[in-house]
């Protein structure tokens, strides 16, 4: 760990250049004439990161195949810390109240306090912390990831502490820990990019997206728990390795050769396999008839190819437009089908770094 450099850097570990970058404002002395009385300029204390989709790869990802994610960089995860001369305090969603009482929902973001309090070296701070979403959690946006991530480049900030990249992810993958069981690290790895991001065992780098084309997101409604889907693959997996396997490989074959549909911006392959994904999670028994509906709604309205995103049974689908006018209508079908919120998104706006 170093110290005092004045930046956390979330930075991936590899390629890719990212947007969570925590500034820690340092000890910074005023001007020359007023040195007689030098000050210290208190730290933020702030962090943020990102909702994120997953593209292929959910579920077979924890058996260790390829996953491709993107980050929704509109989609912000904020956290606050501030000192208090009273018990440390979490505003949460719809909770707000002593860190020690904090309701078990939210163990992953207490025990990511408690993590990066240790890593800088200051585990009886005492914290007003405060976090808040644009997006809902619960709907396999990342969203205890993000929570998690955002906490810790906030508590190190307001102790003007750094932290490598390998260091926050692991800070954040402990708090996972708590909340998925065994996490891949496909969430924690995503929603601190700024790029559409390969992930596979541990390892990552930047995807490069020359896809003409619009991805539409549209949330369910429904609270999907990724701790009990991966548990239910899990037991299903022991219970028939063999035919649980080759779904799991197939999933982890369609996300290694999207690689190669999202570089040259090969559409109709990408929608194609964007149906047969999430053919195989159906069959895995992640999806619900809400998401099937939903997928078939925007399949009706042109979308070249639909899928369920993240943990499933609940949460986000995902849907491929051709065309802007696809689009809307896609966005429109999902309205109707009763989709509480969507999203829209041009992959190819993102800015990959060489
Ligand atoms: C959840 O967003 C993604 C899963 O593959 C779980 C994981 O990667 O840890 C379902």
């Amino acid at each position: 760990m170093s110290t005092g450099s004045g930046t956390v850097s979330a930075e991936m570990p590899g390629k890719g250049n990212l947007i969570v970058q925590v500034r820690a404002h340092g000890r910074t002395a005023r001007p020359a004439a007023a040195l007689s009385s030098p000050v210290v300029v208190p730290h933020r204390g702030v962090g943020e990161t990102v909702a994120k989709i997953i593209l292929f790869g959910e579920h077979s990802v924890v058996y260790g195949y390829p996953a491709i994610a993107m980050p929704l960089l509109n989609l912000r995860m904020r956290a606050r810390v501030e000192p208090t001369g009273g018990p440390s305090t979490l505003r949460c969603l719809d909770w707000s109240g002593r860190l020690e009482e904090t309701p078990e929902r939210f163990a992953s973001t207490v025990r990511a306090v408690r993590a990066a309090l240790d890593f800088v070296g200051d585990p009886d701070g005492r914290f007003r912390i405060t976090i808040e979403a644009d997006f809902p959690p619960e709907r396999g946006l990342g969203s205890s990831a993000a929570a998690a991530g955002a906490v810790i480049r906030a508590i190190l900030d307001a102790h003007d502490v750094s932290a490598s990249d390998q260091e926050l992810f692991e800070l954040t993958q402990n708090a996972e820990r708590v909340a998925h069981g065994r996490p891949s690290g496909l969430d924690a790895t995503a929603t601190a990019s700024s790029v559409p991001v390969w992930f596979q065992a541990g390892e990552t780098h930047a995807v490069e997206i020359n896809l003409a084309a619009w991805i539409i997101v549209a949330d369910s409604g429904i609270h999907g728990s990724t701790r009990e889907t991966v548990g239910h693959v899990r037991a299903e997996y022991e219970r028939s390795p063999r035919t649980i396997g080759r779904r799991l490989a197939a999933l982890g074959r369609i996300a290694e050769s999207s690689a190669e549909d999202v570089r040259i911006g090969d559409v109709e392959a990408l929608g194609a396999k964007m149906n047969e994904a999430h053919a195989h999670l159906a069959e895995l028994g992640v999806s619900n008839d809400r998401l099937d509906a939903l997928v078939e709604a925007a399949r009706s309205a042109g979308a070249i190819g639909a899928k369920l995103t993240g943990g499933g049974r609940g949460g986000c689908v995902i849907a491929l437009a051709a065309t802007s006018a696809d689009a809307d209508r896609i966005t429109r079908a999902f309205g109707l089908a009763g989709a509480p919120n969507t999203w829209v998104y041009a992959p190819h706006a993102y800015e990959v770094a060489a």
